[in-house]
């Protein structure tokens, strides 16, 4: 339940990239031994990666936000329907273990909330790697007797098949060159932590990404990057309802066009070496906005943008590019008393003087943000259902909004089969 018009102001610690972690966890596969990772969310996400490594033989320990994968004992090389259904990044171990034991069986990831989500592109990268696939029952098959070093050109700049095919690539046979790869600030710390674990890769951030195979891998000790997703969405909170925020361990150099374009609606921003400070002094601007891959602006924050637009002053034109149906959630909004009509993947989004609040559902992990988000500048009180996408994505959200002024109280609503 949130009861809108209250202004946040003070400070919130932004949390560790989910997007990061969850590929950093899978990378724990490539080394026999004990690699440790810090500032790992304590989110479903995360929690269901670690019940991937477990299921693969991991011995998986958090102590806070630190987590310790012990892989002496990791032979698995099945991820099961029940996990990859709670969460389809699970077909990240695919690169990890072909890369460390040459097979790997992966249930296949269903439709989700935000689009159909294939995993062509992973799949035919792996090929030209010499992977062979087969698929039964539901299962995709991968083996590959020899993986070797290939020319791969994604026809999009797809985020996980990068992630997937560079922790192939880092474990195969020769030369691997990724072309139109994802350019992510998670990319970069992937690439990171597989350097000290020993790899050799170059261009980790560029669009052309070249990796020389090696043998083995150290386990290592690796501090995961600030969640840009969580900062984003905090200074989108503290915009909407006028408020004053700073936002500790947050990288201003991972939100440059987010940055822009809140700047651009009115906000005042003072970006630190590892702190944002952002306040909105007067009811927002409207803005357009295009969604694309990293550099451009995020299309996991684009329902969040999009509740502060709808009490923006003017009209914003906003286009989605990246996922095909990710303005599902813009019903819900509407119901708030939004006015946004979409049309394909543009939405017209004329500022209204007010919301009111509504009974609303959390559609997936940011359209639920979204929500909240909306329900704080809302008349009245706003219950928002179906919380436990949210808990997929961001630790504590209701009691880090409360801690900075907002009226949110939590009802704890049963978790749907599996998700407890
Ligand atoms: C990752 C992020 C997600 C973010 C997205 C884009 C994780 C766990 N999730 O998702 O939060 O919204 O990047 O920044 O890191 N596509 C294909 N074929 C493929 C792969 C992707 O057509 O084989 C399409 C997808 O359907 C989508 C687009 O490419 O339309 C982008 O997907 P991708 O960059 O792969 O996103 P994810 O890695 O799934």
């Amino acid at each position: 339940m949130v009861s809108g018009g209250r202004r946040l102001s003070g400070s919130v610690m932004v949390g560790g990239a989910k997007n990061s972690a969850l590929k950093l966890m899978a990378a724990a596969l490539l080394a026999e031994g004990t690699t440790v990772i810090e500032n790992v969310p304590r989110i479903v996400d995360c929690l269901t990666m670690g019940e991937v490594l477990e299921h693969l033989g991991a011995g998986v320990q958090w102590e806070g936000s630190t987590l310790t994968i012990d892989t002496s004992n990791a032979a698995g090389v099945e991820t099961p329907y029940e996990l990859v259904r709670k969460m389809r990044a699970s077909i990240i171990v695919l690169g990890p273990l072909l890369a460390r034991h040459g097979r790997a069986r992966v249930a296949m990831p269903g439709g989700c909330n935000i689009g159909s989500r294939k995993i062509d592109l992973h799949v035919r990268g792996f090929e030209r790697m010499g992977v062979q696939f087969s698929s039964e029952h539901g299962y995709l098959e991968a083996t590959a007797p020899s993986l070797r070093g290939a020319f791969v050109t994604l026809d999009f700049p797809s985020v996980g098949a990068t992630e997937n095919l560079l922790m192939a690539a880092v474990g195969a046979t020769g030369r691997t060159v990724i072309e139109n790869a994802a350019r992510e600030p998670e990319i970069q710390d992937l690439a990171g932590m597989l350097v000290e674990m020993g790899a050799k890769i170059d261009g980790a951030g560029s669009t052309a990404i070249e990796i020389e195979g090696v043998d083995g891998f150290e386990p290592v000790r690796h501090r995961t990057i600030p969640d840009r997703v969580e900062a984003g969405t905090f200074a989108l909170a503290a915009c909407i309802t006028q408020g004053d925020v700073m936002l500790e361990d947050a990288r201003a150099d991972h939100l440059d066009l987010v940055l822009d374009k809140l700047n651009d609606a009115g906000a005042q921003i003072e970006a630190g070496e590892r702190s944002i400070r952002v306040s909105m002094p007067e009811r927002a601007l409207a803005v357009d906005l295009v969604t694309l891959p990293y550099p451009g602006f995020p299309t996991d924050l684009q329902p969040q943008i999009m509740s502060l637009l709808s009490v923006a002053r003017g009209t914003s034109i906003l286009t989605e590019n990246v996922f095909e149906s990710r303005f599902m959630f813009v019903d819900e909004l509407n119901r708030m008393g939004a006015d946004i009509r979409t049309e394909g993947h543009h939405a017209v989004i004329r500022g209204m003087d007010r919301l009111s609040a509504a009974p609303v559902r959390a559609l997936d992990i940011r359209a639920g943000a979204a929500m909240i988000i909306a329900a704080l500048a809302a008349d009245g009180t706003t219950e928002v259902f179906d919380l436990y996408h949210v808990d997929r994505g961001y630790e504590d959200f209701d009691a880090r909004l409360a801690a900075l002024g907002a009226d949110v109280h939590r009802e704890r609503e049963p978790s749907p089969a599996g998700l407890a």
